[in-house]
């Protein structure tokens, strides 16, 4: 073998081995969740990872590639970190804009070893992470708030009997009938956040079977003839008895059931009408509870399946509400593989509609 040979040999090795460390690099980067970005040593993009750009819906990498990154990626704080990155290993959380809701991400930034001047940039979403965090400390926030009314009102009305009240026949009646209430309202919103924990736990066994929607409505419906006879509301049953039956767990459809009659009979006024419906999809049954009562108004309705959403708090509270019921209805219809929706404007009714699959 002639010097040239072997030299050419030698190369094609090398060659053959910066291949395989470069195949090696870009398929780490192309598999990271992580974005990297890389700046040169004249602070311009050397490259930027598939995670990166679709994290920031940036152009493709031959549009990036040797442009300054404040030119793609608009953002006073992210361009100042990347300055004290130069001097030594800088972190933050920014919102970066991306489509039509910011991302939050948490962006390390460091020097890039054996490239004097150059950066590696690491951007993790926490976008979710965060966005749990908030709605725990809310729910913990709204959990509290609504366990102090009622605790507040028992303890007061237990301070009053003992101050004197209890020696007067009538007023022992009326605080014990406070503590009564107030007991019993602490009751529920016990239980019903133990429901929605189950639920969400996957704890509660649900065991869905073939139902006939005719049957289960009507016994759901007979649960409230007395209450709604006394508010003069009619209630109708018109699921017609040919409807296919749905896959559904029988309880938790009763459940469901109970608390949309239960919501319809709560805020419709006199003379109201209540009627559960049914109608077939190719792929689901259809269940539903439509009321002639006041409506919600359309920018409630985003909302309306939430933990403690009330339209009207004051008047939620006043008819013994806690706000769970909706968001208890909706966990229970997914976790049945269902769906819930609800449709109504003010003076028009409100419909909420289950779509259960078919058996
Ligand atoms: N059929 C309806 N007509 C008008 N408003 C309704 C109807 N159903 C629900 N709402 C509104 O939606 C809110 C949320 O309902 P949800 O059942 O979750 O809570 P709640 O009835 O207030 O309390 P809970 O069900 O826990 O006793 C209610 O406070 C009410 O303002
Ligand atoms: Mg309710």
């Amino acid at each position: 073998m002639t010097q040239v040979d072997q030299l050419a040999a030698g190369l094609s090795a090398t060659l053959a081995e910066l291949r395989v460390e470069r195949d090696l690099l870009g398929g780490i980067l192309g598999a990271m969740k992580e974005g990297v970005l890389v700046l040169d040593p004249d602070g311009r993009i050397a490259m930027v990872n598939p995670a990166l750009r679709e994290m920031l819906l940036l152009p493709g990498a031959d549009e990036v590639v040797g442009r300054p990154p404040l030119d793609v990626i608009r953002h006073a704080e992210l361009q100042a970190l990347l300055g004290r990155a130069r001097r030594e290993p800088a972190s933050e959380e920014l919102d970066l804009p991306s489509g039509l809701k910011p991302r939050r991400l948490l962006v390390h930034a460091a020097r890039l070893h054996g490239e004097p001047g150059g950066l590696v940039v690491v951007f993790v979403d926490v976008t979710e992470i965060r966005r749990l965090e908030s709605l725990r400390r809310d729910f913990v926030a709204n959990v509290s708030h609504e366990l102090r009314t009622p605790v507040t009102a028992v303890r007061s009305a237990a301070e009053t009997l003992r101050g004197g009240a209890a020696a007067d026949p009538e007023a022992r009646e009326r605080f014990l009938d406070i503590v009564d209430r107030n007991a019993e309202r602490l009751h529920r919103l016990v239980e019903d956040l133990l429901d929605l924990s189950r639920i969400e736990s996957r704890e509660l066994r649900l065991a869905p079977e073939p139902l006939d929607l005719a049957q289960v409505a009507a016994g759901a419906l007979a649960l409230f003839r007395e209450r709604a006879d006394k508010r003069r509301i009619r209630l109708r049953a018109a699921v017609p008895a040919d409807t296919p039956p749905a896959r559904a767990d029988r309880r938790a459809l009763e459940q469901v059931l109970t608390n949309l009659v239960d919501n319809a009979l709560k805020y419709c006024p006199e003379g109201a009408e209540v009627t559960v419906g049914a109608a077939v999809t190719p792929s689901a049954v259809e269940l539903s509870v439509a009321d002639s009562g006041p409506g919600i108004e359309a920018k409630h309705l985003p909302r309306l399946f939430e933990r403690f959403y009330r339209v009207d708090a004051g008047r939620s509270r006043d008819l013994g509400g806690t706000g769970l019921g909706l968001s208890i209805v909706k966990h229970l219809v997914e976790a049945m593989g269902g769906a819930v929706r609800v449709a109504s404007s003010p003076g028009q009714g409100s419909t909420f509609t289950l779509s259960l699959p078919r058996a």
